[in-house]
């Protein structure tokens, strides 16, 4: 055990006094949330609730119980405190209204309450990505004050279940780590200012898509592929987990890029990950750390939001391999 490290609370305290100190206790609430989350999803099987619902979500996908449930846990963390104007998550239709027993604040919380859930049956990784926006004033948001860019959030972060639970957050000043203490029960800032490593050959891309994929995104993997052999001289080495947190957090640690890119599979879907609780709060992270995030024409951060739930293509990681993507694009276009 070690005394003296910086808690959350304590780093959330110090980082948002004065302006902010109220986000300060919603991000109290949002990391008792996860706990909440981290103890149910670490209990695997046990919990009783694996599987699917016959339910789909607003994107048409099948709920999991433990979608739902996680979405609820959220929901009863943070909906209390006055902070909030409302709420939204990749598993409800429309924002959620802060009930009427409870005060409005000016912040709006928008959230994946279970991100790469495919996963959860298998005991492979899952999180919860968030992301912290704020209207002009106090009271009840409208479905519009949710819809700005990525610019504009004040707060984002994930937590990741993994083999240990970490919390990975900015408030504009830097992204910085905290591990889970499971004895203690408190969370311990492990990995202040963390920075993407800029030297890296390694990749991850769902390439069962390949013949879906744009041009320039078959053209960079190519040329990883090829290895020593090709344009690159040097070999790179590929992953691919399906749950974007643990892509994010391994980026985070030793480089690399993850890429989710335009396909033509459904031409109705731009991209697989949607830009508000998805691409938006990694985004903030990625660059927050000096990285790049990009849909390959543009920058994350800079595209204008029309839609709650809308998808965008998705690229990140170390900068200098995100350039030469969007690069490729340019020179395709
Ligand atoms: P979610 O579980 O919240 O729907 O998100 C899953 C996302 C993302 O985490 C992952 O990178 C991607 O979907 C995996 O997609 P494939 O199944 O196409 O590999
Ligand atoms: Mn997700
Ligand atoms: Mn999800």
């Amino acid at each position: 055990m070690q005394f003296g490290r910086t808690t959350l609370s304590k780093f959330v305290i110090e980082q948002t006094r004065g302006q902010h100190s109220e986000m300060g206790a919603l991000l109290i609430d949002v990391a008792a949330a996860v706990k909440t989350i981290s103890a149910l999803v670490g209990k695997g099987a046990l919990s009783g609730f694996s599987g699917a619902l016959d339910s789909t979500n607003v994107q048409g996908e099948v709920q999991k119980k433990l979608d739902v449930l996680t979405n609820e846990a959220i929901l009863r963390h943070c909906e209390w405190g006055g902070q909030l104007a409302g709420m939204a998550s990749e598993e409800m239709d429309e924002p959620y209204r802060i009930p009427d027993q409870y005060p409005r604040g000016r912040y709006l919380l928008i959230f994946d309450p279970l991100d790469g859930s495919s996963n959860s049956d298998v005991n492979v990784s899952v999180g919860t990505i968030f992301s912290i926006l704020q209207r002009s004033e106090a009271g009840e948001a409208e479905p519009g004050d949710f819809l700005q860019s990525g610019h504009q959030q004040i707060a984002a972060g994930y937590a990741i279940y993994g083999p240990a639970t970490m919390l990975v957050l900015s408030v504009g000043n830097g992204t910085h780590g905290f591990t889970l203490d499971r004895e203690s029960g408190n969370f311990q800032l492990t990995h202040p200012d963390i920075k993407v490593p800029e030297d890296t050959r390694e990749f991850a891309i769902n390439t069962s898509n390949e013949r879906f994929w744009e041009p320039p995104v078959q053209r960079y993997v190519d040329e990883c592929k090829a290895g020593k052999t090709g344009v690159r001289s040097a070999d790179f080495n590929m992953r691919w987990i399906a749950s974007m947190v643990a892509e994010v957090h391994r980026i985070l640690m030793r480089g690399g890029i993850f890429m989710y890119p335009k396909d033509n599979k459904d031409p109705a879907k731009p991209g697989r990950l949607r830009l508000m609780y998805e691409a938006n709060p990694m985004a903030m992270l990625i660059t927050q750390a000096g990285g790049v995030a990009s849909t390959g024409r543009e920058r994350i951060l800079d595209v204008p939001p029309e839609t709650l739930h809308q998808r965008v293509p998705v690229l990140l990681g170390s900068k200098s391999e995100v350039e030469r993507v969007e690069r490729y694009h340019q020179e395709y276009d």
